[in-house]
Formats: C-alpha cells, structure tokens, sequence
C-alpha cells in the first residue's frame, strides 16, 4: 500500500461556486482523501425527519469526479439544536451536577437512549444513501470521542445504565458489597437502583466504585461507536475509522478499536506541546515551533496498535491553531517531517486540517492548507513536496520491532483515581519510558495488557501496570524477552483492593512492597551511580540481585533472570540507565541520539528526524533544522 495524503474539507461552509476549484486544486496538490460531513447535521435535516441530501449528493460527485477519495463522517458529534427539544436531558452533565450547554459540540450524553436512537437512525440514512457511493472510500464515526473532557457524564441516563451494568456484573448487592468493600463506612447496598454515581460525595469514593464508573463509562463509548458501525457494515464494505485524540485515555482505545478497520488520531505537534504533552517550560522553549519530539511518535505508534497494524492521522496541523495557550507557527519544513514521521510509523494517510482556514466562528485563528482568500498557506508547499516524494517512496513495510511498551487504559484510571502523591500519572510514567528508549534510538511497538508478546520481542517495559492478571504475569514471565515491571506492579487487584500476599506477587520472583511513599518533586533521591526516584518510592523486602539502589545501598531496582522490578519513579538519567542495562542483556543495540534527533525504523528503511531549531549530526549525517533523512536499510 502507498503512502498517501488528504485533507479535511466542509463544504457546507463555502459557497457552492468553489466546490469544483477547490476539488480540483486539491488533487492538483496531489492529495488523495478529502474528509467531509462529520459536523453537517444541522445541513443535512433542518428541521427533524427533513432531509436535504442535494447539497451533500452534489458535493461527493463533485470530489469523486476530480479524483479524490471521499471518508465520509457521521454527524452525531454534533446534534442539531432542535434535538435539545426532542431530548432536553440528553446533555452530558459534569462532576458537580451541571448539564454542560449548546453552542459548541459534543454536548450529549453517551448513555441517553433517545440520543442513541436519534444517531442510529441518521447514520441508517446516511449509510443506505452512500453506502454503495464509489467515492466514498472510508467512512468515520462521529468526532473524537471524550474531545473536550466529554466521556464521563453523570447524568440521570449514565446513573440508571451504570446501574445496569453493575447488576450484570455482580449478580447480586452481596456481591457487589464485598468487592467493593462497602462495610468500611457503611457503604453497603440492598438494591442497585440505590447505586449512585461517584461524584458530589462528602469526601473520596470508594475506589472501587470509581473504577467500575470509569470501565463503564468506557464500556458507553465502545457500544456507541458499535452501533454506528453495524449500520454502516450493513451498507458499505469500505473500512471505518474514528479520530482518536492526542492523550485522551478516559476509554479503552482498545475495546473501541476493536470494532474498526482503521485507527486514526488527530495530531496538532504544537498544541500539544503547550497543553497535553508532559513537557517542562524549557522543552516547551526549545522545541516550540517544532512540537516535543517523542509525543507524536507515541501516539503513533499507540494507535498503530488500536488499528491492529492499520492506522492513519485523519487531521495533522498545518499551522497555527487556535486552542493551546500559546499557538506558534510552525518552523519550516516541519509540517514535512511530521508527515513523513507518520508515515514512518506505519501511517497509510496523513490528512491536513484543515483545507482552507475558516473566516468565521471559533476556528478563526485555526490555520489551513489555504488561507480564507484562497491563497496558498505555507503548509501548501510543504504538503506538495511530501506528495512528490511519497510517488516514488517504497510501500508501507512494517517493523516488527524488538522492544514493545505496554500500555494499559485501566491502570491509567487507577492512577487518577488513586495516584498517592500531587501529579503522579500513569500516562507520563509510560511517555517517560517511551521517551528513554527514543533517546537510545530504538523503534517500539506499543501492546495492549492482553497482548501475546511476540517471539520477535526482546525487551518488554511494562511499568505501573497496577492490575495485573495471573494471566498477564503469566505471558510475562514465560516470554523470553527482558521484562520490566513496577513501580506499583499489580499494586491493586481487579476491584482496587491491595491484594495479600502483597504486591507485586510475581511469579519466581522475591519482591514484596513492604511499604509505598510519595515524595515531594523538588525532593529527589539519588541512586549510587547517577539518576534519581523522584515522586513516589517503594520500600521492598527482597532477596534479589539489586541492579540499581540508592547511595545509601537501599535497593531500587532488583532483577531475577529476564524480570526487573523497578521500586520507584526513575528520572531521565535512571530511566537511560535502565533501558541501556536491559538492551545490552536482550542483545539489542542501541544508539544514544542527542536532543532533538529521533529515528524510526520500517521493515526496510531507516528515518532520522531532526527536532531541534539547529543542524544536529547523526550516525548518518547532517540533518538541518526540520529535517527528514531517509535510508534504506540494508
Ligand atoms: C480537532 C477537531 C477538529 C478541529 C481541530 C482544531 O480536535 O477534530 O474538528 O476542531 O481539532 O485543531
């Protein structure tokens, strides 16, 4: 399969006078998609059960006939306003009770059963319209789900099927009382419609019932997503995406993925970087016009996992957005190595948002291929360039990479709901990890907590997993790779309860938490030989090899065979120390890169990134600010 480009397009918003310039101009650029419609639903039926298909008939005809492949959204992101009047209680309603309001989008509610049946029935018509369209190539559910904080509500709706779900799972109030644990305080049920939801209490919810809020608030988002798929199934045999978000973990990408032929996110380097990506005020300086140089790789590569190997960015920046509290050009050439670093992942498409920059309501200061005049932005050119490029480069060959990186949606739940000291984060622990083996110059592969590990695999990372399995632990310990685990390794059980004999439990393994503390960030602890626990600790009682300990000899980090427990948060420094101690062990190499400087690997080529704002050297040359160096492997 080729690599391939697009862009985002509504032509609901521009006169129908430049559908034809716009449509050919965009297969002049080169680009292959255009993805229409996922916000046209006030256009699509004005008033309920009137539809207005002309407009959108026309539109695909006019995109498919200048040669360009049509992903064609649903519109549920965004009910029109009379739905407020079929539905009034259809909105999302946040932790302190308040129904969120109209006026943006994404204002409903993923367990309001009116809403559902209102979306089943307008992609049933959308479906059976297009369904056999020959320029529809693709189609996408709705837009970015839990976008704008938006997949927990706690509404009536969610309390009633939160209800439901609970009586699925448990069977009886008995049961449900003693997972949870509800004789501390007495918590304990006779009834699941006494089942509340864990928000407006006096103090902490019991975790318990947190987590199983959070699995179902999940749960909500998969079904959803499900049913417009088995619509749409019915109609088309083209593949369906959705447009994941950069660092939105509150449902199980996974579970949702599950249900998809093709994962896509939404990439916006700079804004990011600003709002969501981790980084400190001077990674922030350094790389402001460029984007942190591992965020969008981790998602990458999360997500080629989601897509089960298919995976595409369905909005990639283009210039400055409008969101972020600071909104930077982006330096030249970058909008080139974005691109070509997805593709470099695995992508099979990278599409802009968006094509022209709108002149009107909250995207104003959202850059696009094309200014509001029409006149090119610069991305234009830089998306030309990649568009030539990308004819004579090879076919997508994926790697099968020799180190994988677990991640795991429920223990990033079980981390907020109990994170034991101010700003410890699971997603930041795995990025941190992510980010060290980056530095060394290794290509990963992200796996999800069922994964197999494969045979190919020979360095395993798998640290804050607080649910393990006996089945996990398992596949863990039986796989030949090095494996790494902890800090808080199967901390929890399945219901949050500490489970006894005390953590981690690991197969063959002596290590037992004896005691859990959280430090303050600006109190570090340094190890004998460089780095530093910093944030959260573990006191273990083990009589295994110490690999890393602290200056005082306390041990750290304790190693049996092919397993290592890390009993603390490692800096940068004590991270680098442990990927580079695990790869020698597994017999992989490595490369430490300097700042900036990133590669990844395909099957059959090598591409180097540049990151930084100066020329940065790397084992294969010079690479100038912004710059792509593609090898082939040999
Ligand atoms: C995305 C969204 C788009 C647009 C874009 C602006 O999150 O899917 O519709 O709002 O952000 O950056």
């Amino acid at each position: 399969m080729k690599r391939t480009l697009g862009t985002c397009y509504y032509p609901e918003h521009w006169d129908r006078a430049i559908w034809e310039e716009d449509a050919k101009r965009m297969a002049e650029a080169g680009l292959t998609w255009v993805r229409i419609g996922e916000f046209a639903w006030s256009r699509i039926e004005p008033t309920p059960g009137v539809l207005m298909w002309e407009w959108l008939d026309e539109a695909i005809e006019i995109l498919g006939k200048a040669g360009l492949k049509v992903v064609l959204g649903t519109p549920t992101a965004t009910p029109p306003r009379w739905m407020l009047d079929r539905h009034p209680d259809m909105l999302a309603v946040d932790k302190e009770g308040r129904p969120r309001g109209f006026g943006s989008r994404r204002h409903y509610c993923f367990s309001h059963e009116g809403y559902r049946t209102e979306c089943a029935r307008i992609v049933e018509l959308l479906a059976a319209r297009y369904g056999a369209n020959p320029a529809i190539a693709a189609w996408q559910t709705d837009n970015e789900y839990g976008c704008h904080d938006t997949t927990i509500s706690y509404s009536d709706a969610a309390r009633q099927a939160f209800q439901g779900w609970l009586a699925n799972r448990y069977q009886s109030t008995a049961a449900l009382n003693a997972a949870w644990g509800n004789v501390f305080w007495s918590m304990e049920y006779q009834d699941f419609e006494q089942v509340g939801l864990p928000n407006l209490t006096v103090t902490e919810p019991n975790p318990a019932h947190s987590i199983d809020f959070r699995r179902f608030s999940s749960d909500q988002v998969a079904s959803f997503n499900r049913l417009q798929v088995e619509i749409i199934r019915r109609y088309s045999e083209a593949p369906i995406a959705h447009n994941y978000m950069g660092r939105v973990t509150d449902f199980d990408h996974f579970k949702v993925g599950d249900d998809l032929e093709i994962a896509s996110w939404d990439s916006y380097p700079l804004g990011f970087l600003e709002d969501r990506g981790g980084a400190n005020p001077a990674r922030q300086r350094a790389f402001m016009r460029q984007g942190d140089p591992d965020f969008q790789a981790f998602h990458h590569d999360l997500y080629r996992a989601v897509g089960r190997g298919r995976w595409w960015v369905m909005e990639q920046q283009p210039g400055p957005v409008n969101w972020a509290p600071f909104n930077p050009a982006p330096l030249p050439g970058m909008v080139r190595l974005w691109t070509w670093e997805a593709f470099a992942h695995g992508a099979e498409a990278v599409c802009y948002f968006r094509w022209r920059q709108a002149p009107f309501a909250q995207e104003q200061m959202h850059a696009g291929l094309l200014r509001p005049d029409s006149v090119e932005a610069p991305a234009m050119a830089e998306a030309r360039e990649v568009a030539a490029e990308t004819k004579d480069a090879s076919e997508i060959a994926p790697l099968k990479a020799q180190v994988a990186l677990i991640f795991d949606y429920d223990a990033e739940w079980a981390w907020q709901i109990q994170p034991h000291g101010a700003g410890l984060s699971y997603f930041d622990l795995v990025l941190a990890h992510y980010c060290a083996l980056r530095r060394a110059g290794l290509s990963v592969d992200i796996l999800p907590p069922t994964a197999e590990i494969p045979d190919h695999v020979r360095m395993v990372l798998a640290p804050g997993l607080m649910h393990m399995d006996a089945a996990l632990k398992e596949r863990l310990n039986k796989c030949r790779a090095q494996v790494l685990i902890g800090p808080r390794g199967g901390a929890r059980d399945a219901n949050m309860a500490t489970p006894v004999p005390l953590p981690p439990a690991f197969p063959d393994l002596d290590v037992t938490v004896a005691r859990a503390e959280s430090l303050r960030p600006d109190m570090p602890m340094a190890l004998a030989g460089g780095g530093h626990v910093t944030g959260y600790r573990e006191e273990i009682e083990s009589t295994e090899e110490a690999v890393l300990s602290l200056k005082d000899g306390t041990p750290v980090a304790v190693q049996r065979g092919n397993i290592t427990y890390m009993a603390g948060w490692g800096d940068d420094a004590a991270l680098d120390r442990l990927v580079a101690m695990m790869a020698a062990e597994a017999g992989v190499p490595i490369t430490p890169l300097p700042d900036g400087v990133r590669v990844r690997e395909t099957a059959t080529e090598r591409f180097w990134f540049n990151y930084g704002a100066e020329p940065a050297e790397c084992p294969a040359g010079v690479l100038p600010p912004a710059g792509v160096l593609r090898e082939e492997k040999v």
